[in-house]
């Protein structure tokens, strides 16, 4: 196995996410020669701040680079396509952030291209990588609780809350025709389909926009700010603030999430329940060390996440010992190794651990539905055909 060292790597975007992967990077040794911006004045800064060999001018510039390897992509989500297609192209391998691209017929694209090219291709859900959920996708593998019946649970964030908070993300232009759902109900979608293992077959969605006017500022924000512009204009919003969705899994499953971007207090608040017919787990993104488990004829547990109480995925994704508790940035590092193992072998194994772009196209496919089931009021399946 190449060390990782040896590995070259990029990064495109330098903003809230793009730097979690930079350190997640550097944690696992991977040398990564620069990164782009969207100018070379301020990819030249960021560089400097984060303490980068350079800031590239052009994506070319980045493809023509033949240390690089990789190139991770956490521009925002209407630059995926485009960028991811190109590094492909190039024959590099890529990490793209999700939603993978604006449409499904984009990501189904970007599937096809990525099979072609033989080259490691993953979409960074993250939250899978938390060391307990590995474990309980292996327990729920077991068998151990039984049959799925129930997968229940909620996203809620409130940095949307006051109709003077903006972001890119508020604009289908850049963000997509679904806001909520697209940027944090995709995450509770693939997760609770992972941990389940069975794909969403049928939805039925209800979205809602309550804050219909925006102020948006006249200068650039950044993600998660809270500080008021003095300048705005009125925006008129058509994208969700919240989701309520019913959903079918394929064993038969009935699964219920709601997502919002718009609930006080609740800054990341990821959690679920999975009831099967043997057992339950329940998990909370603000406690991520902590998994619930429910029995009904005996006490139930609280798992500490501890790699000498965890099975061989849960231990693989833990870098620390029980009761240092881990969190966000370290889910990188645990996805990542994951990544990196395949690139180090020269390309994809047969069955990969880590979320692919298939995984990011099947996610584009549910939105798809759900969007259509909220324009008509009625269930919609999952068209999988294309
Ligand atoms: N996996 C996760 O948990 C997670 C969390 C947050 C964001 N994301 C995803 O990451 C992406 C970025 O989100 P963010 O919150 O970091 O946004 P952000 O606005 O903080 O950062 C985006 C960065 O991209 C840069 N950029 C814009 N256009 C560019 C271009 N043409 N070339 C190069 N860089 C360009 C911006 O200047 C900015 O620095 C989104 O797709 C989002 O959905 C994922």
């Amino acid at each position: 196995m190449r060390p990782a060292h040896e590995i070259g790597a990029a990064v495109i975007g330098s903003g809230f996410i793009g730097t979690v992967h930079i350190e997640a990077l550097r944690r696992l040794g991977v040398t990564i020669h620069g990164l782009l911006e969207v100018t070379l004045e301020l990819g030249a800064e960021r560089a400097r701040v984060l303490g980068l060999p350079r800031a590239y001018a052009t994506l070319d510039e980045i493809l023509a680079d033949e240390r690089v390897e990789v190139v991770h992509v956490t521009s925002p989500n209407d630059l995926h396509f485009r960028q991811a297609e190109a590094v492909l192209a190039a024959g590099k391998h890529v990490v793209c952030e999700k939603p993978l691209a604006l449409t499904s017929d984009e990501s189904g694209d970007l599937v096809r291209l990525a099979a072609r090219s033989g080259l490691v291709n993953a979409v960074n859900f993250n939250i899978r990588f938390y060391p307990l959920n590995q474990h309980l996708h292996e327990v729920v593998g077991s068998g151990a609780l039984g049959d799925v019946r129930l997968v229940t649970g909620h996203y809620f964030q409130d940095w949307l809350l006051h109709d003077t908070d903006w972001n890119w993300r508020l604009e289908p232009a850049h963000g997509g025709a679904l806001r909520a759902v697209g940027d944090i109900g995709s995450h509770w979608l693939d997760l609770t389909s992972y941990l389940a293992g069975q794909p969403i077959m049928a939805v039925m969605a209800d979205l809602t926009t309550f804050v219909k006017v925006r102020r948006q500022p006249t200068g650039p924000v950044e993600t998660f700010s809270t500080e008021r512009a003095a300048e705005t204009v009125a925006r008129e919003m058509r994208t969700e603030d919240a989701a309520s969705i019913l959903l079918r899994f394929a064993n038969g499953a009935r699964g219920a999430v709601t997502v919002s971007q718009v609930s006080p207090g609740r800054k990341n608040s990821l959690q679920y329940e999975v009831d099967g017919s043997l057992g339950a787990a329940a998990w909370d993104s603000e406690r991520p060390d902590e998994l619930w488990l429910g029995w009904r004829d005996r006490p139930n547990e609280v798992l500490l996440r501890n790699p000498a109480l965890m099975g061989a995925a849960g231990r693989a994704a833990a870098s620390l010992p029980g009761g240092h508790v881990e969190g966000f940035g370290d889910t990188f590092k645990a996805l990542f190794r994951s990544i990196y193992s395949a690139v180090a072998a020269g390309g994809p194994p047969a069955r990969p651990e880590y979320p692919t772009f298939a995984d990011g196209h099947d996610e584009m496919l549910v939105a798809d539905a759900i969007a259509a089931s909220a324009r008509a009021g009625h269930w919609v399946d999952v068209e999988r055909a294309s």
